[in-house]
């Protein structure tokens, strides 16, 4: 399933509605060029969980956890690069919501099911937006995406 967000915003809302969905122990990962909108997508997220903390990419953190309606893990691998780093997410991840940027580089330890949503840059503001479920309960939440 695949959307179009013509703006920062449109891309917050996409997210937020799919945040709704969301229960503990769901995890995204979020692919796509450094710029194309996976923090933005992950604010959206937030914003569903009525999370108060500004969401932004750390620096130097691989781990961030915000509290909100449920709790957040959001973590951006770009820093593991290939080494092969476990975050140990099966232990917390049923503890909450995870989303994962740049999972190529945590591709060892990703759970069997979870929801990829890639993200493409094709002008200045607009976005391609697809999402992939790897699983049946994700292809229910695709599903009432696409509605
Ligand atoms: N339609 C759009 N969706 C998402 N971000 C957009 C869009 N149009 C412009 N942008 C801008 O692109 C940048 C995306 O940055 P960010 O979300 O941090 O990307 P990433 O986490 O993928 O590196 C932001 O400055 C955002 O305002
Ligand atoms: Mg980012």
């Amino acid at each position: 399933m695949d959307m179009i967000s013509h703006s920062t915003q449109e891309t917050i809302d996409i997210a937020e509605r799919l945040g709704r969905l969301l229960q503990n122990g769901d995890v995204l990962i979020l692919k796509g060029d450094l710029a194309s909108g996976k923090t933005t997508f992950t604010k959206g997220i937030g914003k569903a969980l009525h999370i108060k903390e500004v969401i932004n990419s750390p620096t130097f953190t691989i781990l961030k956890i915000y509290q909100g309606d449920h709790t957040l893990f959001h973590i951006d691998a770009y820093r593991l690069e290939n080494n092969l780093y476990d975050l140990g997410i099966e232990e917390y991840q049923p503890e909450g919501i995870t989303v994962i940027e740049w999972p190529e580089y945590y591709e060892t330890f990703l759970p069997e099911q979870y929801l990829e949503i890639n993200i493409k840059e094709i002008a200045d503001e607009e976005r391609e937006i697809v999402f992939v479920p790897h699983g049946e309960r994700y292809e229910e939440i695709v599903k009432e995406m696409a509605c």
